[in-house]
């Protein structure tokens, strides 16, 4: 499968002399000896491909780059080095027409606190994109009548902006993206003004919404917990720099420094991990150590833990043919519910009938 959207080693420099502060990065420089000239290094040496229908989640903290890759990605900010690919489509290659095209066309962007037009109807809000396409009005109409059915606001289309909570303002944001039927969206930080459970509805939603539209997603977050639930894959940045690029469980159970595993201490581990990142490997035989229940790979943390409880010693995990591919003992189920990361508590002498010991 070819990606959808490629980051090809893209840095871009604010201030003085960004072609030699380019080199001087390549050289190993930081942020911190750029600054020192009145330099900053937004973005440093980015690389990432996004398959068709992923969500790639970018987290960091504030000040991080995050904002300003996303806005790369979508050729609002011209790389100082590096290049943007959408569909094998050189963006930075592109002229300036061609590139509003694709912008308006193929890309949709919804933001942090989503600017509505308080004097148009909701309707009219969520077709603005359309409009800007030049789609005649009932066929825009139509379209955004359906992109707001999609976020749950079928009934509201009448109504006006401020008559709307702010969870509600949000989505006709969300369904201004989906109308223009643009195969990428690009959220920064779109469900961060919002409050928990109205935050953690709109991620549901997403999440059901991409299982039918399979959009092509890079979602900007700074909480980890909101990476986890959306992210296919989650990239960490740090000063610039991608610092780790993985699955929520790489993240989880294989941080890459330091800086990664400060994020990691307030997830709930439980939502995440799968049987299969948890399972003990170097256990491996025919057949199920013994013949009661067994999971998958894929069996959610929670129910490993239900099955955990009614079979003795510990669960076998086996794959879609029947095959023991990894085993669960309840000590090591435990420990990964405290801070444990990869590879804890080995599984000591099971019974007679294991074939191999790692
Ligand atoms: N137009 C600009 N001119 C100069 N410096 C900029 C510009 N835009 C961003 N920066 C700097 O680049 C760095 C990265 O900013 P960016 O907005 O990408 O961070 P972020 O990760 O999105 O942060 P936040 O979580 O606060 O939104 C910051 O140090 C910022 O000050
Ligand atoms: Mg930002």
């Amino acid at each position: 499968m070819s990606a959808r959207l490629e980051a090809d080693h893209l840095y871009k420099v604010f201030g003085r002399r960004q072609d030699q502060a380019v080199e001087r990065l390549r050289a190993g420089a930081d942020r911190e000896e750029l600054r020192a000239d009145g330099t900053t290094a937004a973005v440093i040496d980015a690389s990432f491909t996004v398959d068709p229908g992923q969500i790639f989640v970018v987290m960091g903290l504030s000040g991080s780059g995050k904002s300003t890759l996303l806005r790369m990605l979508n050729g609002l900010l011209e790389p100082t080095a590096g290049h943007v690919r959408f569909d094998g489509r050189d963006l930075t290659a592109l002229g300036d027409r061609e590139l509003r095209e694709v912008r308006a066309r193929k890309i949709s962007m919804v933001f942090q606190h989503f600017a509505l037009f308080p004097h148009r109807s909701v309707l009219d809000n969520a077709a603005y994109g359309l409009a800007v396409q030049g789609v005649p009005r009932a066929e825009r109409e139509k379209r955004a009548a359906r992109a707001l059915e999609l976020c749950g606001l079928a009934g509201w289309e009448t109504s006006w902006p401020d008559e709307l909570s702010g969870g509600m303002q949000q989505r006709v944001g969300l369904a201004r993206a989906l109308a223009t039927d643009a195969d990428l969206l690009l959220m920064d930080e779109s469900f961060s003004a919002l409050d928990p459970l109205i935050r953690r509805d709109m991620q549901d939603q997403l999440l059901t919404l991409q299982k039918t539209l399979k959009k092509t997603i890079v979602f900007i977050t700074h909480d980890l917990n909101e990476a986890m639930r959306l992210g296919d894959r989650i990239a960490v940045m740090r000063d610039g720099r991608i610092v780790q690029n993985g699955t929520a469980e790489d993240i989880l159970l294989r941080p890459a420094d330091d800086y990664v595993a400060s994020f990691i201490q307030d997830v709930d581990r439980s939502r995440v991990l799968t049987a299969g990142a948890v399972m003990d490997t170097s256990v491996t035989a025919d057949a199920p150590l013994c013949r009661c229940e067994t999971a998958s790979p894929t069996t959610p943390f929670a129910e490993l833990c239900a099955i955990s409880a009614r079979v003795p010693h510990r669960v076998s995990v086996v794959d879609g043919a029947g095959r023991l591919v990894g085993v669960v003992p309840r000590q090591r189920l435990l420990g990964f519910l405290g801070d444990e990361t990869a590879d804890p508590v080995p599984c000591d002498a099971p019974d007679g009938k294991v074939a191999a010991h790692a």
